[in-house]
């Protein structure tokens, strides 16, 4: 059973559909420690401590990048984790951090990387006329929304959309697509080759239309 930390600063809603991924049973080889936020109003943090799940804010306040992340990989150490799930963490991690858990950090973002990193990245959709858009689950590395990609979804982009009607969109695939990379990654069913991630897909890996066991050779 692998331990997951989850770090998050918000709703946590994606927090959420790992979590009833894991109770459900879709993820079975895997379970969540701890959830940290820099934040200590975050939703996702109550919602950990109404699961009887440890959730700790630790203050960013006064303390540079690397002293907060030494802070935060000390915790993540006392835990024993193997693997740390970005769901919603509004921080740009310092190279400490993601040295002292290589190619074992994965993160969410909003768009179809590599278009699209940083903040606002609906938004940025939008303006930009895209007629598609969607998530990226990926490993982190030291550059910003960068590593190598996991999974991703895809939606359309409609001319009446929103940065809210877009990200509503985008945020019910988010539920899918995180589940499904943990359960991938917690069945050891990833390598990463020259950068790019390999994926041991089964038939049941459904909801992914690139699974050649799924879509066929030409997707969908
Ligand atoms: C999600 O849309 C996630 O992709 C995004 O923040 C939201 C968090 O929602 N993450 C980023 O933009 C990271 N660059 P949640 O707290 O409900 O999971």
């Amino acid at each position: 059973m692998y331990r997951l930390a989850v770090l998050l600063s918000g709703r946590g809603s994606n927090f959420e559909a790992i979590l009833n991924a894991i109770k459900n049973g879709y993820i079975k080889n895997g379970k969540i420690v701890v959830v940290i936020s820099n934040n200590k109003e975050a939703r996702g943090l109550k919602v950990a401590k109404d699961n009887g799940l440890d959730a700790i804010f630790v203050d960013p306040k006064g303390k540079d990048r690397e002293t907060y992340d030494r802070e935060i990989v000390e915790i993540l150490k006392k835990y024993d984790v193997d693997y740390v799930l970005l769901a919603g963490y509004m921080r740009i991690l310092s190279g400490y951090f993601v040295n002292s858990f290589k190619n074992r950090i994965l993160n969410i973002h909003p768009a179809l990387l590599p278009s699209f990193k940083g903040l606002h990245a609906q938004r940025q959709a939008i303006e930009k006329g895209v007629r598609f858009s969607g998530a990226t689950v990926h490993f982190v590395t030291e550059n910003l929304d960068d590593g190598p990609i996991i999974v991703q979804s895809v939606v359309p982009v409609y001319d009446s959309d929103d940065e809210d009607s877009l990200s509503e969109r985008i945020l019910k695939t988010e539920h899918k697509i995180y589940p499904l990379a943990v359960k991938l990654l917690t069945e050891d069913r990833l390598k990463i080759n020259n950068g790019r991630v390999l994926v041991d897909w089964d038939e049941a890996d459904d909801f992914y239309v690139t699974n050649p066991k799924v879509g066929g050779e030409d997707g969908v």
